[in-house]
């Protein structure tokens, strides 16, 4: 192709005066406007034309600045007029190239061509900016904490702030204002997302303080309408088998005396009708801790439903539940567990995650384009987790530039579910060491579909049970050639998506997480500063019992120093730990998710 100089490239257009200036601007050279003869027709004529163009601007910006001061004066916060609904998805742990591992397993798994996309990539609007006020990496409760108050705050704080004090949360405010309000997990409901929106405490491990608030048993009352999760051991007394709290206190009835029905089995699921015969407000615990992995889930469909299912159930009840009024409904559903499979570092859990993630989405936008209201969702991440590459160097050599799928589609069981097995076999049969090695090579043959297991491999799962969880992982990402650089989080920037780009213009572009916080009430039009008012005033000297019989803050204890980070002396000082070589991690290590 011939050179030609990049200006000259242009469609040709009747007004070459327009043309000089437009080069004017992109060269930065002077136009050449010798056409104008001082007082010619033309000349007054311009002048004419330009002066009535400013006075009809004023006259127009003064217009506005009236109507808006008379506007104003009715109504301090401009909020948006009509009956919405506002759907937020949280993709917790997911990065970036979670959907690269996930998109490039699923055109391999269905033999589809590169074109074939995921249904989140073609909703793609912007990145978020994550870090907290304490670390450079957030966790979970940061991370919702900056979606359901707007604000930044220390790592483990549930909607409270730097200082201590409660936030009002999204939530809350549009309970207030008359919408309906659900939360859709597939983790415990009392794990910090889905409690950043109805609880508050200082400390994210408190998980049976947290189950009281969330039905009801805080400064402000019953705000949510329906709950769908896991989570159950936190709401049973410790006088049952199934109960994880430290305390005798029964959350299910308190719940019930608040006015919730109560469900806890598929079959109870089933009975819903697809959300068509919920009474609200509902509570649903369909397991005892986590819902399974999709991967482990898929098999045992008929004791726990999926995260679609839930979602369409709530979907369709809170709908149904507005159709009379004039406000819609605010419904979180998270893909809570495609961080656990970034904890693990098991790639096998983490592509069905995000496939189950991607399903609930497609069935949003469904719901979103079939309801009569006008409608949002916005999709977003708290965090990356794992340090996830699509890549992995196995030998000192020059690396090849390959990752295969295909190991991630012969494994029918995560490595969590996989450990849990062998460990409960070693503690129920005793084994002898010959056994214990049959096992093992059933395990990872019939569990991850491996045919190249080495004697190295078996040898180390015998010997070391206590990491099997990573050990099962790290067999199928090191045949797939994936990568991971922590079992914890990382800073990576987060995908933000919408159902609708035009009604999440604010979202559009790269964007700190808070952002996503203040796109919510405002969208909603809802007034959160009101209810931080109130439970700061209804929440002070308000005292509570904690199970060691003690008076504590309604909020809990405030976590010591060294069990936080504090922000600034953590951010100014670099502690030398590269020289520190624990390898103390334990099976499934539960802490700071
Ligand atoms: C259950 O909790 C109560 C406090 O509410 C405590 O006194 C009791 O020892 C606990 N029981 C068990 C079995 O842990
Ligand atoms: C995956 O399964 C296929 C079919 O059983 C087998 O041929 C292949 O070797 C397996 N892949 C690995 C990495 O073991
Ligand atoms: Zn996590």
């Amino acid at each position: 192709m011939p050179a030609e100089p990049l200006l000259s490239n242009r469609p040709s257009s009747e007004n070459s005066r327009d043309l000089a200036e437009e080069d004017a601007l992109l060269t930065g050279q002077p136009t050449d406007k010798s056409d104008f003869s001082p007082r010619s027709w033309k000349f007054w004529r311009e002048i004419g034309l330009f002066v009535w163009a400013v006075v009809a601007t004023a006259l127009v910006i003064v217009l506005a600045v009236v109507y808006q001061k008379s506007q104003d004066s009715h109504n301090t916060t401009p909020s948006p007029s009509g009956k919405r609904n506002l759907i937020f998805m949280v993709s917790d742990g997911m990065g970036p190239t979670s959907l690269s591992l996930t998109r490039s397993f699923m055109q391999f798994q269905n033999g589809l061509p590169f074109s074939e996309q995921l249904v989140l990539d073609q909703h793609l609007i912007g990145q978020s900016r994550t870090r907290s006020s304490s670390s450079l990496i957030t966790d979970s409760a940061a991370g919702a904490t900056a979606f359901s108050c707007a604000q930044k705050s220390y790592n483990g704080a549930i909607s409270v702030l730097p200082n201590h004090d409660p936030c009002g949360t999204v939530l809350e405010a549009a309970k207030k204002a008359g919408y309906m309000t659900g939360l859709v997990v597939t983790t415990r409901i009392t794990d910090a997302t889905p409690a950043c929106f109805a609880a508050h405490v200082n400390n994210r491990m408190e998980e049976d303080r947290i189950a009281e608030q969330m039905v009801g048993d805080y400064p402000l009352g019953r705000v949510v309408d329906l709950m769908f999760g896991g989570g159950r051991c936190h709401f049973l007394p410790n006088s049952t088998d199934d109960s994880c709290r430290s305390d005798s206190k029964d959350i299910v009835s308190m719940a019930k005396d608040k006015g919730y029905h109560y469900v806890d089995s598929r079959k109870d699921f089933d009975n819903l009708k697809g959300g068509k015969s919920i009474d609200l407000p509902m509570l649903g615990l369909f397991a005892e801790t986590d819902i399974p992995y999709e991967i482990d889930r898929r098999n045992e469909n008929d004791v726990y439903p999926s995260l679609k299912e839930m979602a369409e159930a709530a979907m369709t009840a809170l709908s149904d539940a507005t159709r009379n009024s004039d406000k819609g409904f605010f419904l979180m559903i998270e893909g809570s567990r495609i961080d656990h499979a970034g904890h693990h570092n098991d790639p096998a859990a983490q592509v069905h995650e995000v496939l189950a993630y991607d399903a609930a989405f497609a069935s949003v936008l469904k719901f979103l384009e079939n309801d009569p209201t006008e409608g949002v969702m916005v999709s977003t991440s708290d965090h990356e987790t794992g340090g996830l590459a699509t890549a992995r160097q196995l030998h000192t050599s020059y690396p090849e530039y390959v990752w295969y799928p295909s190991p991630l589609a012969n494994a029918s069981h995560s490595a969590e579910r996989l450990a849990l097995e062998y460990n409960t076999y070693l503690e129920k049969k005793n084994p002898s060491e010959a056994e214990r090695v049959d096992y093992i090579r059933g395990s990872i043959s019939s569990g991850l579909g491996l045919t190249d297991i080495s004697d190295a491999e078996v040898a180390k799962l015998a010997s070391d049970p206590g990491t099997a969880l990573y050990q099962y992982a790290e067999m199928v990402s090191r045949r797939a050639q994936t990568g991971w650089s922590t079992h914890g989080h990382s800073a990576a920037d987060v995908n933000i998506y919408s159902s609708n780009p035009k009604l999440a213009m604010p979202l559009v572009g790269n964007h700190e997480n808070t952002e996503v916080g203040d796109f919510l009430r405002e969208y909603l039009g809802v007034d959160v500063d009101a209810v931080t008012k109130e439970l700061q005033e209804k929440g002070t000297n308000l005292m509570v019992t904690d199970a060691e019989g003690q008076q504590v803050s309604w909020m809990g204890r405030i976590p010591e120093e060294g069990e936080r980070l504090d922000g600034q002396t953590h951010l100014a000082s670099y502690g030398g730990d590269f020289k520190k070589r624990h390898w103390n991690h334990g099976r499934g290590c539960d802490c700071g998710h």
